[in-house]
């Protein structure tokens, strides 16, 4: 249960690109090796900016499961979903609305900024503010150790964390939970009880941060604890009480941005996007138009990498030995600058044919991709209705 997951998510508002490749998708492919990993199309957060568009969400929602597999995405390795099919997510986030203060919410950067960004998109409703939190409730709904995300959505994990250390102060503390915390030692076994209590005053007394991960690595490889008391011997590891919800961390991609053509953010709406599965021969065009430095009139007028967007893909697409070459042809007007992108024409071709193929497959048989995410969402839903049973109970709902 406490295996170290990452939980991470997409809003289907528009059809991917390579800048979401090399942003975001590139480093899911990675992950999915290494973790146990949950992805879904966040179609409840995307209504929160495109309510009045819903068609919009609709289109986008299968072409994204597709570009997702195109890109590498294995359906046997990471569990693919639906938010809304999960209807858990609304609940817990109802339920985590209950305890989470309004200025926490209004103090989220991306609220005003994105208000101001979407000027001509009314904002000021009751779901775009509890955007954040709605995702709070996606991440802890899995127990997410990991959140891959970009930047700007670091805060939402910050605040995730704060209304799980809240949850888990309001609701963690049940009557009589160091007894319970001790029978619970007493089933690791004599042995990992007295290291697991070891551990324990080495963190408590000492502060010894590898105790405490050591502890929790311990923890993590126990099968035949029930749920509860391993939330309570993590709590009682920590000195706090029941874990109900965990902690997660955002996960930085360290992978390259990509920006568009022009050298602005790629984004569709810009113009300026080569999207995942683009013919080959829009790709070619695409590259061949890219605007260079602006100081290359002619020919033989010398240039300067930097100042040029081709510069950027040959950062993400070439080795050493290409870009010395760009360089030093640029700054000399050796080569021309059709000379200089027919490398990377083929480097994006060539990256983009395997995904061509696998998308072909879903493509040509739609039944698929339906049944690759009915199978993610009832396993989603498998793991959120343990979490939700635990949440219920804590917040006294368990009455019957
Ligand atoms: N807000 C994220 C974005 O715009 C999408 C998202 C929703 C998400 N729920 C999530 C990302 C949970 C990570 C985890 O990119
Ligand atoms: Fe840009 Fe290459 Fe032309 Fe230089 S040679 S301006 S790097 S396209």
């Amino acid at each position: 249960m406490y295996e170290p997951r990452v939980v991470s998510g997409m809003r289907p508002t528009g059809s991917l690109h390579l800048g979401h490749f090399h942003g975001a998708l590139k480093n899911w492919v990675r992950l999915q090796n290494e973790y146990p990993c949950l992805f879904f199309v966040a179609d409840w957060h995307a209504l929160t900016t495109h309510y009045d568009t819903p068609e919009v969400i609709e289109e986008n929602v299968w072409d994204m499961v597709i570009d997702w597999l195109a890109a590498g995405i294995d359906p046997a390795r990471a569990t693919l979903f639906i938010q809304s099919r999960v209807p858990e997510h609304a609940e817990l986030h109802t339920l985590l609305s209950m305890i989470t203060p309004l200025g926490w919410l209004e103090r989220v950067p991306t609220y005003k900024d994105q208000q101001e960004k979407l000027a001509d998109r009314d904002l000021a409703t009751y779901g775009f503010l509890g955007y954040p939190l709605l995702q709070s409730a996606d991440i802890l709904m899995y127990r997410a150790a990991w959140v891959p995300v970009g930047e700007d959505q670091v805060p939402h994990v910050e605040l995730t964390r704060e209304v799980a250390r809240r949850f888990n102060h309001l609701f963690g503390r049940e009557p009589g939970f160091e007894e319970k915390a001790r029978e619970a030692v007493k089933k690791l076994g004599s042995k990992k009880g007295k290291l697991y209590s070891e551990l324990r005053t080495r963190f408590q007394e000492q502060g010894d941060e590898e105790a405490l991960k050591a502890g929790r690595a311990l923890l993590n490889e126990q099968q035949n604890l029930s749920m509860g008391d391993k939330e309570r011997l993590f709590g009682f590891l920590e000195g706090s009480g029941r874990m109900i919800l965990a902690e997660p961390q955002a996960l930085l991609t360290e992978s390259s941005k990509l920006p568009g053509l022009d050298g602005q953010k790629m984004s569709k709406s810009y113009n300026n996007a080569i999207t995942l599965r683009e013919d080959a021969a829009g790709v070619t065009k695409k590259i061949r138009t890219m605007p260079t430095d602006p100081a290359r009139v002619k020919r033989h007028d010398p240039g300067d990498p930097e100042k040029c967007p081709v510069w950027q893909f040959h950062l993400v697409y070439s080795d050493d030995t290409t870009r010395e070459w760009v360089r030093g042809g640029c700054k000399s007007a050796a080569i021309g600058c059709l000379e200089c992108k027919q490398p990377l024409i083929q480097a994006v071709l060539a990256e983009q044919a395997p995904m061509r193929e696998r998308a072909q497959r879903y493509l040509d048989d739609p039944t698929l991709v339906k049944s690759i995410i009915a199978d993610g969402c009832e396993k989603a839903r498998e793991l959120a209705s343990e979490t939700m049973r635990e949440v219920r109970e804590a917040m006294g709902l368990n009455y019957s």
